[in-house]
């Protein structure tokens, strides 16, 4: 039985990757670590463990201990953080790992070495400014105006997003973040957010599929409305998305090998444009996509030990109009549009006899 080490066992993408491979052909024996004593518990693994945070200098070595504790052979991590220190430190690992090019890693990890690869490249992504002093913010409100983006160029969930921001609610979350360098402001896209998961092996497009995020969770609580919490996903297929997120890919990478998750954002103008790709990770809902039944971490895995898997460049194999309608502490429901169309329907019906 294969036996796999995941991080951060307690957070819903770790959660969401277990569950996949609970539902795979093969059994495994799964071991869950989480820097956290209280998350640790969500884990839903065969065994679990503490662990110190990826920024700890003793990481790499305690990772190794609980490899040689459980005969780990193989390590999948969800969390940027930890997919760049893991990426870095690989070959110290006595397990394998299932990574694309370490450089890759970096370039993805930072949105504005991606942003500048992408512009160079002519693939779709908004106009870009990165802040390193008050001058350049200044800068940035003359060029976008009201229609500003501000965000962090590393992290996750948004960090640091602050959309169309007053001039002075821009500089004081700068300067209270300590945030010069760090920070970028960018031409304001819609709110419609779409996501193409591929899964490459040595160049080669295995399996991909696009969801787009109808709305994110709590949205509301957030001055961007941008949670990372998606509340709504849905199964979806075109030709732009398709061409715009390998050209993305490639831009950055010529033999792309691992997992690129690439996150666009429509144009006032209808052009999906690229802001980040998650590299060496699945999105945190991807629990929808092996349920609605194509199994990504199943194929990862499979292709990570270097078995066979049947599938090549098969693109948007699900469906569209699966809706994967979830929220916090209630099970994610799988729902056709059709079957939404029916309540509406119905909703409507009732009204118009009053
Ligand atoms: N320039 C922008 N204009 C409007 N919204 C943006 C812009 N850049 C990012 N966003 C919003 O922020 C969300 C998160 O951005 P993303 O690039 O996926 O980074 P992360 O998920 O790491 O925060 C996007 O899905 C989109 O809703
Ligand atoms: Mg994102």
């Amino acid at each position: 039985m294969k036996r796999i080490l995941v991080t951060a066992a307690g957070g819903a993408p770790a959660i969401n990757f277990v569950r996949s491979l609970r539902d795979a052909k093969q059994d495994y024996f799964i071991v869950g670590i989480d820097a956290n004593e209280y998350t640790v518990f969500r884990s839903e693994v065969d065994a679990f463990e503490l662990c110190p945070k990826a920024s700890d200098p003793i990481y790499i070595d305690y990772l190794n201990f609980i490899i040689d504790k459980y005969k780990i052979d193989f390590i999948h991590t969800q969390p940027d953080i930890e997919v760049g220190v893991i990426s870095d430190n690989r070959e110290r690992l006595n397990c394998k790992t299932f990574l694309p090019a370490k450089k890759s890693v970096e370039i993805l990890r930072d949105k504005y070495l991606s942003y500048k690869v992408w512009n160079e490249a002519g693939v779709p992504t908004p106009d870009t400014i990165l802040i390193n002093n008050e001058d350049d913010l200044k800068r940035s409100f003359e060029v976008f105006g009201t229609d500003i983006w501000i965000r962090e160029i590393q992290g996750a969930a948004g960090k640091g997003s602050l959309s169309s921001p007053k001039y002075e609610e821009a500089l004081n979350q700068i300067i209270n973040s300590d945030g010069w360098g760090r920070y970028t402001a960018a031409e304001k896209l819609t709110k419609k957010t779409v996501t193409w998961m591929a899964i490459y092996y040595h160049g080669e497009l295995i399996v991909a599929q696009t969801r787009e995020r109808l709305y994110w969770e709590h949205g509301n609580r957030a001055q961007s409305g941008v949670t990372g919490i998606t509340g709504t996903g849905r199964t979806t297929s075109n030709k732009l998305i398709d061409d715009i997120s390998i050209k993305s890919i490639f831009a950055v990478d010529k033999n792309p090998h691992g997992i690129f998750s690439v996150d666009m954002t429509y144009s006032k103008d209808g052009i999906p444009k690229c802001t980040e790709i998650n590299i060496g990770k699945f999105f945190t809902t991807h629990y929808f996509f092996t349920k609605a039944g194509i199994n990504f971490p199943e194929i990862f895995v499979n292709l990570a030990f270097g078995e066979e898997v049947q599938m090549r460049g098969v693109i948007n194999p699900l469906e569209d109009g699966l809706n994967w309608i979830r929220g916090m502490d209630v099970e994610p429901k799988l729902v056709r549009d059709g079957e939404i169309q029916e309540v509406l329907n119905r909703y409507n019906g009732f009204k118009q006899n009053l």
